[in-house]
């Protein structure tokens, strides 16, 4: 994808691009096709995106993973009306990590997402810099998405009940906007850094010839250090960093990254399926070393916590209050609802979150804007942390029987959303407001 850097033009609008290779059809992105450009942007220095909207319905642009201010956050209330601008202006004060933009626009997220707003944005410092990973052609990322394709070629989007239940699935798989995506590569380590960018799709990414491969990195950038791995789950917004090792894989050959099954899987289709075709093309030495500490990620501790929050997370059996009808998506017992304010949080605290997902049967990724969390623990279900949980989230995978606590600072003052990233339960009103100050 195209890449521009800490300044730059993004206009929301129809467009035609290939998914299907060959295969024009009408798609919606940033620029000149399908989904937006790569942005960089270094730690610490102005950031202006000039957004304007040539869609025939309200949109917006929220910084998934970025710690900006309330009013650049892109809150469901904060809309660009068809044919406004808005220009998301800010400075950061963060590790370098790996974001994602996308709209917010309450009701409409999942339908303009899936027909393909979205894009990756990358921060970074000179510390992460200073690591020498693996950049330039070595660094490739990649935004994972499942599409539902009409006979043209085109993505569709009218989710049926069932759907918004279980999750959207799309039957063909594209990356960076493109089906049956091939790579090449040399034989050198590589670093993927990945964005499940699907409205309902998990996926169990791992390597086809079962070679293990380093997790360095998750949401909120680097972990302490490199973890081994032959697998990693990720939930829809949830991001992955890898270093993939080529080094030993004869020139010539093809390794899939794919995604295996896994236990739940069976909502979505629960079968293996590739995702992307590396093909090894050219033999290269390797300069490069694998750095024995990476991210710093000082554990917050519980006791330093102000306050527990409890929310239960899944359908409402029963209207509470009034506000849900019977069989919508809650959190809490309660649906979205504009700017009312649900949870008010003091500037400064810490506090831990748990979100109860025992009773339920669909699988909740789990997300807050203005921060970046640690996870405590799971119980029930899966009864682990995973390797990406060592770092900093802003995303979490609450799986059927789970309740997982997570502990967070609230630095940023001001109004922010936090919700299911299936986007058909956010849209459905699993969805709340919390307000810092
Ligand atoms: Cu990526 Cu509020 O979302
Ligand atoms: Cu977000
Ligand atoms: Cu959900």
């Amino acid at each position: 994808p195209e890449t521009i850097t800490n300044t730059g033009q993004l206009t929301a609008k129809s467009v035609i691009d290939a998914i299907l290779p060959g295969k024009n059809a009408r798609v919606l992105g940033y620029r000149g096709g399908m989904l937006g450009p790569t942005i960089r942007v270094q730690n610490g220095s102005d950031v202006s995106l000039r957004f304007t909207n040539n869609l025939d319905e309200e949109s917006n642009i929220h910084w998934h993973g970025l710690l900006v201010p309330a009013e650049m956050d892109g809150h469901p209330t904060q809309l660009v009306q068809a044919g406004g601008s808005f220009t998301y202006a800010f400075r950061l004060n963060q590790a370098a990590n790996m974001a994602w933009y996308h709209p917010h626009p309450h009701e409409k997220t999942g339908k303009q997402a899936n027909l393909g707003l979205a894009g990756m944005i990358i921060v970074e410092t000179p510390a992460e810099r200073a690591l020498n990973l693996p950049s330039g052609a070595y660094e490739l990322p990649l935004v994972i998405q499942d599409k539902r394709l009409d006979g043209n070629g085109a993505p569709t989007y009218s989710p049926s009940m069932d759907d918004v239940m279980m999750g959207y699935m799309g039957e063909t798989i594209i990356v960076n906007g493109v089906a049956g995506a091939v790579q090449t590569v040399s034989t050198r380590v590589y670093r993927l850094r990945i964005v499940n960018g699907s409205n309902g799709r998990i996926y169990n990414l791992a390597l086809s010839n079962n070679a293990p491969f380093w997790l360095i990195g998750s949401d909120g950038g680097l972990l302490p250090t490199a973890e081994q791995v032959t697998a990693v789950l990720l939930s829809p917004g949830e991001r992955a960093d890898l270093l993939v090792d080529f080094s030993k894989v004869p020139v010539g050959t093809d390794v899939f990254l794919k995604s295996n099954t896994f236990a739940g899987a069976s909502s979505q289709g629960g079968q293996a399926f590739n995702i992307l075709k590396f093909t090894v093309n050219k033999a290269e030495t390797d300069p490069f070393q694998l750095p024995a500490a990476l991210g710093m990620v000082s554990p917050l501790s519980t006791a330093s916590a102000t306050k527990t929050r409890l929310f239960d997370i899944g359908i409402a059996m029963e209207g509470m209050n009034g506000m849900p009808m019977r069989g919508m998506h809650t959190i809490g017992g309660k649906t979205y609802l504009g700017s009312r304010i649900d949870e008010s949080v003091k500037l400064g605290d810490t506090e831990i979150w748990e979100f109860d997902n025992s009773k339920g049967d669909e699988p909740h990724p789990m997300h807050l804007h203005s921060t970046f969390f640690q996870v405590l623990n799971r119980v029930g279900g899966r009864n682990t942390l995973y390797a990406t949980e060592k770092g900093w989230k802003d995303t979490v995978l609450v799986m059927p029987g789970e309740r997982v606590r997570i502990i967070a600072q609230f630095t940023k003052p001001g109004l922010f959303v936090f919700h299911c990233h299936n986007l058909e339960h956010e849209d459905d009103g699993m969805m709340l407001n919390f307000r810092v100050n």
